[in-house]
């Protein structure tokens, strides 16, 4: 395995990008005011925007949840694939990250199908089950990690038959299989895959990912 290293996959990375990924004015005004305004440089790939959005379209979604918005990027990359009355409702736990997510998605004319809910999700989710806001087609979970369980519950409990449901970071360079693990993200991911793993509401796998983030993977979730 000696032809594996981080810089190869990057390059690789870059050259699927290439090939395959538009990043129009509006993604790209999305990273650079994300950048402008120090918010962590966490989002997502292009090529990963490019797969949520595959995933979306591939799902016929018509409604879609995101939990962590961080700058909008990737909530830009779903809401493409939504047809014109489709909705996607993000939430956002920090003021500053929602304010920036609000002016991208804005300019890349998407405010009519999009909401940036503001405040902790573990708050937010109860809210949108009691205001019967689902079922989501598709959620994308990409906040925090230590709560990842609980999202992953509320996930389901805002979904339908066939609802995909997928989370980001859940292999983080290979971290989740250290069982001395003591650092929180890490420790919420490897709570989180082991009840994907066993929860019977769901059929579930792990794809483990290399590229600009470097070594990282997705859970990938039908809701049964
Ligand atoms: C971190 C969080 C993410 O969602 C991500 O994709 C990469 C890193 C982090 O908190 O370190
Ligand atoms: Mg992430």
């Amino acid at each position: 395995m000696t032809n594996l290293n981080e810089d190869l996959f990057a390059s690789v990375d870059e050259y699927i990008h290439a090939l395959f990924v538009v990043h129009d004015e509006a993604l790209q005004a999305a990273l650079d005011d994300s950048i402008a305004a120090d918010l962590p440089t966490i989002h997502i790939s292009p090529n990963q925007g490019k797969f949520l959005y595959l995933m979306a379209l591939l799902s016929r979604a018509r409604t879609i949840l995101e939990i962590g918005a961080l700058g909008g990027y990737s909530a830009i990359w779903m809401a493409r694939a939504l047809p014109a009355d489709g909705r996607l409702i993000t939430l956002e736990h920090n003021p500053k990250h929602a304010e920036v997510a609000r002016a991208n998605i804005a300019r890349a004319g998407l405010s009519d199908r999009v909401e940036v809910r503001e405040g902790s999700a573990l708050d937010l989710l109860p809210q949108l089950v009691n205001e019967q806001a689902g079922p989501f087609d598709m959620v994308f979970v990409d906040a925090d990690k230590m709560p990842y369980t609980e999202y992953l519950d509320w996930s389901i409990r805002l979904a339908h038959p066939g609802t995909l449901i997928i989370a980001d970071n859940v292999v983080r360079g290979g971290q989740v299989l250290d069982a001395q693990a003591t650092d929180e993200s890490v420790v919420g991911v490897q709570r989180f895959n082991a009840a994907l793993a066993v929860d019977e509401r769901v059929e579930a796998t792990i794809i483990q990912m290399v590229g600009l983030k470097g070594h990282d993977g997705l859970s990938i979730c039908v809701v049964r």
